[in-house]
């Protein structure tokens, strides 16, 4: 799987927060095109290096759209690749519908071999989770 991320070079993440996974998809790897979007707004301040930095010029960052928002998904698919995607990793809310939206919509945009990535979707069985208050 790793060697697989690492000839990666179309990746579509859901959930950007402050940008340290663009950035380092970005500086990391010899991507055509990474595009993050987010719920909230991605006016984010980068560094004047990194924004100048040849490898940034593959990043485009989208705020306000929700991962469930299936149509703007699969716009920003056709507007932002070239092809199919060799990577999607959700990083968003890590909520069972959002993700399956996320995931119908997007999984068919793979290529054979691609790889969709959902982190810590275990996140409701941590103990701190459990509680009245969580
Ligand atoms: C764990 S952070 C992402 C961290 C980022 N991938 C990184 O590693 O630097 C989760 C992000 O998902 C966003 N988010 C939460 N729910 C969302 C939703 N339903 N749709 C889109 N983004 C969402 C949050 O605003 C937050 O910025």
């Amino acid at each position: 799987m790793l060697q697989s991320i690492g000839k990666a070079s179309r990746v579509f993440e859901l959930g950007v927060w402050q940008g340290g996974s663009a950035a380092r998809w970005a500086l990391t790897m010899r991507l055509t095109r990474y595009v993050g979007i987010d719920c909230r707004s991605v006016d984010l301040l980068f560094a004047e290096s990194l924004r100048r930095h040849p490898r940034w010029g593959a990043v485009r960052l989208h705020g306000n759209i929700p991962q469930a928002d299936r149509e703007s998904l699969r716009r920003i698919a056709d507007e932002d690749f070239d092809g199919p995607l060799d990577v999607v990793v959700d990083d968003a809310s890590h909520m069972y519908a959002d993700s399956l939206a996320s995931f119908d919509t997007l999984f068919p945009r793979l290529r054979p071999g691609g790889i969709y990535l959902i982190e810590d979707w275990a996140w409701a069985h941590r103990p701190r989770s459990q509680g009245p208050d969580a």
